[in-house]
């Protein structure tokens, strides 16, 4: 049999590790990724210095406070509806609320992108660009509760 595709990694030891390539050439990200309809002629956003994914993961990890509120609460769409300006952007995700604003600008997509679900549920429109995003890993910290029915 033959190995799974895999690549050089240089760790800061300079050190050579081969890694597994990923997503792996049949695995589902790139399956799921091949089913999404792209948009033809889209351009690419350049983020700004500092804001790569990497340096997501780095701020994710420093310990920061990127929820902006003190415990996980219950949010009703209209109470999410408060918070769609970019210093204060929130929005639902399959039923768990973020706080957008720390991400804004480390959005692969865009800012303009992603405040189009600012104050309002946009699981349908993150499920329709990016299903394979995994934002209950990305988001974590930026979580500021659940969303549940209003009365
Ligand atoms: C909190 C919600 C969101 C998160 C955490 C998120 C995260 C991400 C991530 C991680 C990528 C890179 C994906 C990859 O390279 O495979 C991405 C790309 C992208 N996102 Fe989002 N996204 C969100 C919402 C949205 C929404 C609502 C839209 C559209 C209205 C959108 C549009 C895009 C587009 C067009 C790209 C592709 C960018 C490119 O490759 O140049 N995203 N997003």
């Amino acid at each position: 049999m033959s190995s799974p595709p895999s690549f050089a990694l240089v760790d800061p030891d300079n050190q050579e590790h081969q890694v597994p390539e990923f997503p792996s050439r049949d695995g589902p990200q790139r399956l799921v990724a091949a089913a999404t309809k792209q948009p033809r002629n889209r351009e690419k956003i350049r983020l700004e210095p500092g804001h790569s994914p990497l340096d997501w993961a780095k701020l994710v990890s420093s310990g920061k406070d990127l929820r902006g509120v003190s415990q996980l609460g219950r949010y009703t769409l209209e109470e999410i509806r408060q918070h769609r300006t970019q210093e204060d952007a929130w929005t639902a995700i399959a039923g768990k609320v973020y706080n957008m604003t720390p991400y804004l600008k480390f959005h692969p997509g865009g800012v303009k992108d992603l405040m189009r679900v600012a104050g309002r549920d946009g699981t349908k429109l993150f499920m329709m660009t990016h299903s394979w995003v995994n934002i209950d890993y990305l988001m974590e910290k930026c979580m500021v509760g659940f969303l549940v029915p209003s009365n």
